[in-house]
């Protein structure tokens, strides 16, 4: 058996696929889910169904991760963590929730494993999803910016006071979460490593349970399939993408020796090869016209969506020289995405 690896999220979209890359790199996984029930749907999900990995997964259940003390069982005699568990924005949520519904899991989750972490003399390493939100300033995000992001990249806490929109307050907790967690190692020095990930706007097969609502109302995927349906959205998201099969190889791959630890990677896909130019949303209408001519003559997917994309730059060479790939392109993406909703759809 494989060294053994808890992984938190699994039960989301990132999460499920690093599950999914941990055990095909022949790793022993234990999964922290909130509840039982959320187990047994997990083990009901074809792809890993079909795996048959039989002892090689195991679940613990964490039912709130913002309690003290609430991974100390989960990491017992574990060699690697990987924490993917955050929660993402949803419309909807008003600025007196911003605090208990996204800052504080996504700081308190992580600033807690790392407690635990330190408490169990077998961990060697941590590896934690951040976001590209957590590196890029607010004002950035929003408008653009000439800089070339990079992994050293950072920006300061914003104040609770300033965040008016839940993708406002979703960064802030991203930020707050890798500021405190840096500030964290550099007082504690601890005798694992600690390895930050930096995904753009994830794409790609949604795994668990996907129907046409939840891949057109949850999640990052929405934003790529919202040009294929026909929505108009009249507000910019920051041009930059990457396909979740490239999320979950860093994130699995981050887990080697041969990888330097307390370091961090970029993952996005770029505009094309070499290049730090960020992805335009709009593109995806010509992805779409050229790999799914059928669907849009049938008027399956109408393919005249609106996304304005705000336009970043990011240089990915050291994430794809440390983890020898080339990162998957926007096409491939839009082919994964709009190709799943076609089938869930028949
Ligand atoms: N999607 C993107 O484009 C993107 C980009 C950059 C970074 N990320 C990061 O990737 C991670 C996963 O995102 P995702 O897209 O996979 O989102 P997702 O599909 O919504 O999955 C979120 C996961 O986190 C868990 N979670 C959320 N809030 C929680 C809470 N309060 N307590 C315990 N568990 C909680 C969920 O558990 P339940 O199933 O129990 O709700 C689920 O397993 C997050 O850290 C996110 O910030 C995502």
């Amino acid at each position: 058996m494989g060294d053994l690896v808890l992984i938190t999220g699994a039960t989301g979209h990132v999460g499920f696929h690093v599950l999914l890359h941990a055990l095909d790199t022949g790793y022993t996984v234990r999964a922290a889910v909130r509840s039982q029930d959320k187990a047994d749907s997990l083990l009901a999900v074809p792809a890993l169904k079909h795996r048959q990995v039989g002892s090689r997964l195991s679940f613990v259940v964490v039912p709130d991760l913002t309690k003290p003390g609430a991974y100390d069982a989960a990491v017992q005699g574990v060699r690697y963590i990987i924490h993917v568990a955050s929660p993402l924005p949803t419309d909807g949520l008003t600025t007196d929730q911003f605090e208990a519904e996204l800052l504080e899991p996504a700081v308190q989750g992580t600033l807690g494993i790392l407690v635990s972490a330190q408490k169990t003399p077998t961990v060697r390493r941590v590896v934690i999803t951040s976001s590209i939100a957590a590196i890029v300033p607010g004002g950035a995000l929003d408008d653009g910016a000439d800089t070339v992001f990079t992994a050293a990249s950072r920006t300061p806490t914003p104040p609770v006071s300033s965040l008016q929109h839940p993708f406002q307050a979703y960064a802030a907790s991203k930020v707050k979460a890798l500021n405190e967690t840096e500030a964290w190692v550099r007082r504690e020095t601890p005798a694992f490593d600690v390895v930050n990930v930096f995904p753009s706007y994830v794409m790609g097969r949604e795994e668990v349970h996907p129907t046409a609502d939840r891949l057109t109302s949850h999640g990052t995927n929405r934003f790529l399939l919202g040009i294929a349906l026909g929505a108009k959205s009249p507000v910019p998201a920051p041009g930059t993408t990457v396909h979740v099969d490239d999320v979950a190889r860093v994130h699995v791959g981050a887990l080697d020796a041969k990888v330097p630890g307390n370091t961090s990677y970029l993952v996005t896909s770029n505009n094309s090869v070499g290049s730090v130019d960020g992805t335009v949303w709009g593109d995806a209408a010509k992805f779409v016209a050229k790999n799914f001519p059928d669907a849009v003559a049938s008027g399956a997917l109408p393919n005249n969506g609106t996304q304005p994309s705000v336009a970043l730059k990011f240089d990915t060479s050291k994430t794809e020289s440390t983890f020898g790939f080339t990162h998957i392109p926007y096409e491939e993406q839009v082919k994964d995405v709009v190709g799943q909703y076609l089938e869930v759809v028949g």
